[in-house]
């Protein structure tokens, strides 16, 4: 147990040569951890803030946060992407309340001064009237932009911190994966209209270990697998056709580990178990061999904090909002291929569905043990987790075979099946978390 005059970075056990890695469950339940991340790590960092496909033509925005803080993400007139507190610098309220739109001008609600797409304010109420002092022009009016915005394969990214890596570094093997999604698509992909959003009470981090789990998936999920039996014997919802991975325990998985936190966990399943809805034919036309192959992969990855990319029984994106240290608020997006024909699409969204949606098969378990977690959690009198050791038997420092195959460049790698449930790509995620955490003392923690 970590004593209270060691620093945070102390809760997490990490001790590679002795093959021991183990997270403290305070990270979990702590408060004031909870500030700390919000300051030291979503302040400082990247995080994803939309679909540059949700921002087609001018003057249409979408509405996020980067931890607490909310976000407003516009296109100006001039067609560029811009990104802004959504906080009026009147007294502080949200200028824009809806989560998606077009608006030439955002009025703020309680004393309406107004805002153009550009974030510059265009109307303040009674200016005429001379109630400010001669300095008041001289300060800045308009919407405070972020520091950095990015945007890599219609994924716009923003940090509050002026001090981060460009956003290409900052992904870095992360880009294979997000390459892989979005070329499925002539034109790329969008979120397909319609979100599924819904929250759970329960760390954060819950779902970022969650999301790259796949030790839960036959007991956690064990009535889902036991409906894709009975469509195998053609009872059911035979057309959902999501993926039966019951059939392929053995398949091969690889678990690596990133730098800046990021990490992914591939299955290589057969050929027989492959996405119906992605025209390979179009896609090897498209581009080249090597890199087509890979599109039809099975992969589960955290974009370090809170950004997950999934291809399983669909192709989805997800975001964690942590709100509290015991809520959490979940953003699911189905992933689509701009201008697909109607079936492919309809077949996508069956999958996401079925296994994703807020109400499908696979969430509504995940959400439910989560709870369970946090319930166990509590107490405060804390514990080492051993949640994080799976494969650490068949760590390999750096890139492994598979790695070379798929041409990423990994900290570490393990490989093994679907059986072996690895759990050491979540390492990069909290030799990250503590690396940013830093060298805060527990006391003032
Ligand atoms: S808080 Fe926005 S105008 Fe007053
Ligand atoms: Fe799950």
């Amino acid at each position: 147990m970590p004593s209270l005059s060691s620093t945070v970075r102390d809760l997490i056990d990490d001790r590679p040569a002795e093959g021991i890695f183990r997270v403290h469950s305070r990270l979990f339940t702590d408060p004031a951890l909870f500030d700390l991340e919000m300051k030291l790590i979503f302040a400082r960092t990247w995080n994803f803030l939309g679909f540059e496909a949700d921002l087609s033509k001018a003057h249409d925005f979408v509405t996020t946060s980067i931890g607490r803080t909310p976000v407003l993400v516009t296109r100006s007139k001039d067609g560029e992407v811009g990104a802004f507190l959504n906080r009026c610098p009147h007294r502080g309220a949200t200028v824009c309340q809806q989560e998606m739109g077009s608006a030439r001008a955002f009025v703020c609600p309680y004393h309406a001064w107004t805002f153009d797409s550009a974030g510059q304010l265009i109307g303040m109420k009674e200016k005429s009237a001379g109630a400010y002092p001669s300095n008041f022009d001289a300060m800045a009016h308009g919407l405070t932009p972020l520091a950095r915005v990015g945007i890599y394969r219609g994924l716009i990214f923003g940090s509050l911190s002026e001090d981060v890596a460009s956003l290409e570094d900052h992904l870095g093997p992360m880009k294979f994966f997000i390459d892989l999604a979005m070329d499925q698509g002539s034109h790329g992909m969008e979120p397909i209209p319609g979100r599924s959003v819904y929250s759970f009470r329960g760390n954060w981090k819950l779902q970022l270990d969650n999301g790259l789990d796949g030790y839960h998936l036959t007991t956690a999920h064990a009535s889902f697998l036991e409906v894709m039996m009975r469509r195998r014997t053609g009872q059911g919802n035979t057309s959902a056709n999501s993926l039966d991975f019951a059939k392929n325990m053995d398949a091969r998985q690889s678990a690596f580990a990133f730098p800046n936190g990021h990490c992914a966990l591939v299955n290589e399943l057969p050929e027989d178990a492959r996405r119906p809805f992605i025209d390979m034919e179009e896609v090897r036309s498209r581009i080249p061999e090597e890199r087509a192959r890979w599109v039809d992969l099975n992969y589960n990855t955290l974009i370090f904090p809170n950004l997950q990319l999934i291809q399983n029984t669909a192709l989805a994106l997800r975001i964690i909002r942590p709100l509290s240290p015991d809520l959490t608020e979940m953003h699911y997006f189905c992933l689509g291929a701009i201008g697909e024909d109607d079936d492919r699409r309809a077949m996508r969204l069956r999958a996401f569905e079925d296994f994703y949606n807020a109400a499908g098969l696979a969430t509504p378990d995940d959400s439910a043990v989560y709870e369970m977690c946090q319930r166990g959690l509590a107490g405060g009198d804390g514990q080492w987790l051993q949640g994080y050791m799976r494969g650490v038997k068949s760590l390999e420092p750096g890139d492994s075979e598979r790695a070379r195959a798929f041409g990423v460049r990994a900290d570490q790698s393990a490989t093994g099946s679907i059986r072996s449930g690895f759990e050491t790509q979540l390492h990069a995620a909290y030799r990250q978390w503590a690396a940013m955490m830093g060298d805060a003392r527990m006391e003032a923690a």
